[in-house]
């Protein structure tokens, strides 16, 4: 079985994107899995997936606490309750601060709805439809101190239609943004981006070539589908061409 690096997801409101997580991580092959939740509002939908799945979780709301960084000591000392390897920011809408990020080190992801360095911040759907923008998308990231920086670990893409709404951007790329999570994940582990110290994370150096072999199947899955669709199309294409040739063979003779 695969070993497995222990993840903190960090939570502020629907949990979608922890959700695609906790499911990615009951497949056996996936190199990590969920060890503790962390929201800082008592309400995030999010925390109804905890319970579901079963996963410690701590609600640490900055409300109750005087100074920024008194809270994020609160959220320092809760990390040190369950083993925790990298942090996984996941629609939580605090702003980390150096202090946190020196204390915690570099093994800290986000993800972004939008292809970074492009709107970072809010409201970037409607920002890419303003600007006319042929394309959008999300990006997982490491974290900085900086907002919505760090090196890109990876990026998925959509088109923008004429007729898109940001409701309907955000609804369409919040499936590319399941995806990303968990193959960023897999990239992060993989140690493809290099980041992040990886002798700092609990699983042994001889599980990254275990992790070699064993990925391959869980990325392949990925590219089954789009290769499918890709002939799918293709097989369309063709088809449609031979009616088309036969109907205008059978209209010459009948002319
Ligand atoms: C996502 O769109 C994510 O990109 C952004 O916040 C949203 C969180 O959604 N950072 P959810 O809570 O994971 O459903």
């Amino acid at each position: 079985m695969t070993k497995k690096i222990n993840l903190c997801v960090f939570i502020s409101g629907r949990g979608s994107n922890l959700k695609a997580i906790l499911e990615a991580c009951k497949q056996p092959d996936f190199p990590a899995r969920v060890s503790c939740i962390i929201s800082n509002k008592a309400d995030a939908g999010g925390l109804d997936y905890a319970k579901e799945f079963d996963v410690p979780y701590a609600i640490i709301s900055h409300k109750d606490y005087a100074t920024k960084q008194e809270f994020e000591k609160a959220l320092l000392e809760t990390l040190t309750h369950e083993p925790v390897d990298l942090i996984c920011l996941a629609g939580f809408m605090r702003i980390l601060s150096p202090y946190f990020l020196e204390q915690w080190g570099e093994n800290i992801i986000n993800i972004h709805p939008s292809l970074l360095p492009k709107y970072k911040g809010l409201d970037t759907h409607a920002r890419a439809i303003e600007a006319g923008d042929k394309k959008t998308g999300c990006t997982v990231h490491y974290v900085t101190s900086e907002m919505d920086t760090g090196q890109t670990i990876i990026q998925r893409s959509i088109k923008i239609l004429k007729k898109d709404t940001s409701e309907t951007l955000a609804q369409k790329l919040l499936v590319e943004e399941h995806l990303a999570y968990s193959e960023a994940i897999f990239c992060v582990v993989e140690g493809k981006f290099k980041q992040v110290d990886q002798s700092e994370f609990n699983f042994l150096n001889t599980s990254t070539k275990e992790l070699g072999s064993t990925q391959t199947p869980y990325k392949n899955a990925f590219k089954a589908s789009r290769d499918m669709w890709m002939s799918f199309t293709i097989i369309m294409k063709y088809a449609t061409l031979s009616v088309i040739a036969i109907l205008s063979v059978m209209a010459l003779f009948l002319l």
